[in-house]
């Protein structure tokens, strides 16, 4: 019987996961389709039972769901669970068990560029939901210094306490971490400035950015923000969000299916996609 897969979310219109995965599913010869689903807070418990009662083999959850959709799952991975969000949930055995992709697949897609990026000293520009993910899969995959600025320090440090994973980090306002980029061998950005329309903007000045160093934004609208475009400027290696929509996808591919797919082909399926509307 074709199994069946969605990604829920509110809006869903321009996901890209049902390209992605129809894509993926049609290229391992797969009998599935892969659906998005619109689903608003009110109905997201009824959602899930009735994917439950349909059969669902998985399916991926975004925004404004990732945390919410928690107590309304039978199981949940003990990193999701740390981190406190759910995007990808698998049908194991009539029970469905929430999982964390998001921060592993963006540690896996820095790792595709460079495998010592483990040891460098990184620091975390932003400490919302994104920022919590990636902050605590880069933790727990051995980074040991990841420090975080953010304009709220406050929510920095909880993040920092928070964190289960042995990790060296502090916590830095904007000035400071202007001040002492120098010190850090990886950035990444994880907050929404110099994201589509906003993209004359950057988060911190690069000014003193350390030779040779990773500079990773999860934004993938615009492909180069401006923060990117300065830090490639002064000799830094760049990578934008596509790496982390990608990987999060071929993780969650590969929880399903037990497949790890071809994330080159993933990332032309992708940027093909994007095509029609990144400016
Ligand atoms: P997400 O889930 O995408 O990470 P979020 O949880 O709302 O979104 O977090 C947004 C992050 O971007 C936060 O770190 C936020 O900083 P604050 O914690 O101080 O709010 C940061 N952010 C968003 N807009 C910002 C701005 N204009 N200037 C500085 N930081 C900003």
């Amino acid at each position: 019987m074709k199994k069946m897969f969605g990604v829920i979310g509110d809006p869903i219109a321009h996901s890209m996961s049902p390209a992605m995965h129809n894509d993926l599913f049609q290229l391992h010869g797969i009998d599935a389709s892969y659906l998005p689903f619109h689903v608003s807070n009110d109905d997201l418990e009824s959602a899930v039972k009735g994917l439950k009662a349909l059969g669902a083999s998985g399916f991926n959850v975004t925004i404004p769901h990732k945390t919410e959709i928690i107590p309304y799952l039978d199981g949940i991975d003990p990193l999701a669970e740390a981190i406190g969000a759910v995007n990808t949930v698998k049908n194991e055995g009539g029970l469905f068990i929430g999982y964390n992709t998001d921060g592993p697949g963006f540690v896996k897609g820095l790792e595709s560029h460079a495998a010592d990026l483990l040891s460098r000293s990184a620091l975390i520009i932003g400490a919302g939901g994104a920022a919590r993910a990636i902050y605590f899969s880069m933790a727990k995959a051995g980074f040991k210094h990841i420090d975080i600025c953010n304009r709220t320090p406050n929510k920095a440090e909880e993040l920092v306490n928070a964190c289960p994973y042995k990790v060296d980090s502090k916590v830095l306002d904007y000035d400071s971490a202007e001040r002492n980029l120098g010190n850090y061998q990886l950035l990444v950005q994880t907050t929404s400035i110099g994201m589509h329309p906003d993209i004359d903007s950057v988060p911190l000045s690069t000014n003193n950015i350390a030779q040779h160093s990773f500079v990773s934004d999860i934004i993938y609208n615009p492909l180069q923000t401006k923060l990117l475009k300065e830090a490639s400027v002064k000799g830094a290696s760049t990578q934008n969000g596509i790496e982390m929509f990608v990987y999060q996808g071929a993780l969650a591919f590969e929880k399903w299916t037990g497949i790890f797919p071809d994330t080159e082909k993933m990332k032309a399926n992708v940027l093909r996609h994007l095509g029609g509307y990144t400016c």
